[in-house]
């Protein structure tokens, strides 16, 4: 699958919206298990690297409220306009900024600028180690000594129907059962069916990264990063990982 084509996905899923339409609600999950894992401190500021549509600001909403600053990089000029639209429609645009900027390029901002850097599946799409370990670098040089790096990455056991059940079980926990009826006959079909499969398609024909746990550990070792945490999210299809620079 072309680089174009993968670039035009994201770019009409974000311009379109059909990417927040669609996306599962174990997707929404990974984020609020991201928001978990910040420092309780108020008035961090937080790099979202390949940050999308800005979909991460409906759970860092109340955060940002409370005086933290929002950064977001993207490399599509589509998701810097929905990221900027939504936090408009958030009202939280005055501790949001969000720049058009390639992660394997050097990026536009201070060193050392940030106390948490979220990736949030967007490393993945980086073909190649070496293209992913010099986003790790970049990001590396943005984020403060004692900065955070959360990242969430597909893993081999990656699944389409696994995150469409899980997600029709979360829906149906979190908003009742007739809520999970409509999203399993009218949404998830379409999220499986456009998303889901072309991802996993991307997947196994290595075109995007899918990891082991041990070669996220040893990537993320080799960027000269520690692992404090690493679970399962995504309905076992991704992993989460939480890290510190070595010193
Ligand atoms: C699966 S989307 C995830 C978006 C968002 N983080 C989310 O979870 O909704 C992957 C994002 O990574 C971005 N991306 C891919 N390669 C990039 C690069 N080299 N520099 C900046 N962003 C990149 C894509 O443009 C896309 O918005």
């Amino acid at each position: 699958m072309g680089n174009f084509y993968s670039k035009r996905y994201w770019s009409v899923g974000f311009q379109s919206r059909l990417y927040d339409r669609l996306s599962p609600e174990s997707y929404f999950e990974s984020m609020r298990r991201v928001v978990a894992q910040l420092p309780k401190e108020k008035f961090l500021s937080l790099l979202d690297a390949g940050c999308g549509s800005g979909l991460l600001l409906n759970f860092l909403q109340e955060a940002i409220r409370e005086g933290m600053d929002y950064t977001g990089i993207d490399l599509l000029e589509s998701g810097v306009g929905q990221t900027l639209l939504r936090a408009q429609e958030l009202g939280i645009a005055d501790r949001v900024s969000c720049f058009q900027s390639d992660l394997t390029s050097p990026l536009p901002a201070n060193t050392e600028k940030f106390d948490v850097v979220v990736g949030h599946f967007s490393l993945y799409t980086l073909a190649t180690d070496e293209l992913r370990q010099v986003a790790l670098k970049n990001l590396s040089t943005l984020l403060k000594s004692k900065g955070l790096l959360v990242l969430v990455n597909p893993s081999i056991g990656y699944d389409a129907d696994l995150i469409v059940d899980q997600s029709i079980q979360l829906v149906r926990e979190r908003y009742g059962f007739f809520s999970s009826l409509v999203k399993q006959y009218f949404i998830f079909p379409f999220t499986k069916l456009i998303g889901l499969r072309f991802i996993q398609k991307q997947l196994n024909s290595k075109s995007w990264k899918a990891y082991t746990r041990e070669e996220f550990s040893r990537e993320m070792e080799h960027a000269g990063f520690k692992a404090l945490h690493v679970e399962e999210v995504y309905a076992g299809g991704a992993f989460l990982g939480c890290f510190v620079r070595n010193q």
